[in-house]
């Protein structure tokens, strides 16, 4: 496919220079090692399938969230989304959870979405604390906007972390804004932000050799917790 780069160059939304996530590990209750970083728009495609199934589940909004985090990866890639991070969550390869966020000004984060495809082991909880870590301390931002579009999510960011309701509108469907200061990242970091690092070199290794997707059967049961026949 050829671009008109001319015309791009409008299309485009501008991109600022980010400081890059250094990737941590994090021991999960099974005692699962997660390697927790950064990726990039040549991921994306080895993302997508893993968010797909979702969107055929209801439960717990994971078809809403899916859907949309399906949209923004695909415009991210597509040089269609101004200034986004991702960040995965990988055991042995396999591929655990997604979050990624935006920079809507050098001072101030919108975080988009959080999906965790492997349950009952807080993944989602520590890679949202991932990107808080990231906006605060390493792009250095002063006060990230977050919504919640499940039941789940609430109990996960704003009551853990107590975060503020804030006036306007969230980007994300026009739902309330809630926000997370420095102040307020740090009084949480120690009961929520987990991991070292350094990585060690050789689970560092593995998970960059591949990002594993497990099949679409085997996601749509870890999110339900139950087989379901695909049609
Ligand atoms: C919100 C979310 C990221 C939280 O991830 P998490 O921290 O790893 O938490 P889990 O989803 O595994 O577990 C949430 C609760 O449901 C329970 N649960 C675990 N497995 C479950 C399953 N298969 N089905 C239903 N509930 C399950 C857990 O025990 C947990 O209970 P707790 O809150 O008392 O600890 C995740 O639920 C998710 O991706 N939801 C769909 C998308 C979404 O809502 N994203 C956030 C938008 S604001």
């Amino acid at each position: 496919m050829r671009i008109d780069m001319e015309l791009e160059a409008y299309l485009r939304p501008p991109d600022a220079p980010m400081p890059l996530y250094p990737a941590k590990v994090i021991t999960l209750v099974t005692g699962g090692k997660m390697v927790v970083r950064q990726v990039f728009r040549e991921d994306v495609p080895k993302l997508l399938p893993a968010v797909r199934p979702t969107l055929d589940i209801p439960r717990d909004y994971y078809d809403v969230v899916g859907a949309r985090l399906y949209a923004e990866l695909l415009a991210w890639q597509r040089y269609r989304y101004r200034d986004v991070f991702c960040i995965i969550g990988q055991v042995d390869g396999l591929l655990v959870g997604i979050v990624n966020s935006r920079m809507y000004s050098p001072q101030v984060g919108i975080s988009l979405h959080t999906l965790a495809i492997e349950r009952g082991l807080r993944v989602g909880a520590h890679l949202f604390a991932a990107k808080m870590e990231h906006h605060i301390e390493y792009l250095g931002q002063d006060e990230v906007l977050i919504t919640a579009e499940s039941p789940i999510g609430f109990r996960r960011w704003m009551i853990e972390y107590g975060l503020e309701l804030r006036e306007g509108q969230h980007e994300l469907g026009g739902a309330a804004p809630y926000g997370l200061t420095r102040e307020m990242y740090f009084d949480a970091k120690h009961r929520l932000v987990a991991g070292q690092r350094p990585v060690p070199p050789d689970l560092m290794e593995v998970a960059e050799r591949e990002i594993i997707v497990a099949s679409e059967q085997d996601i749509i049961e870890k999110i339900l917790g139950a087989r379901r026949e695909i049609p």
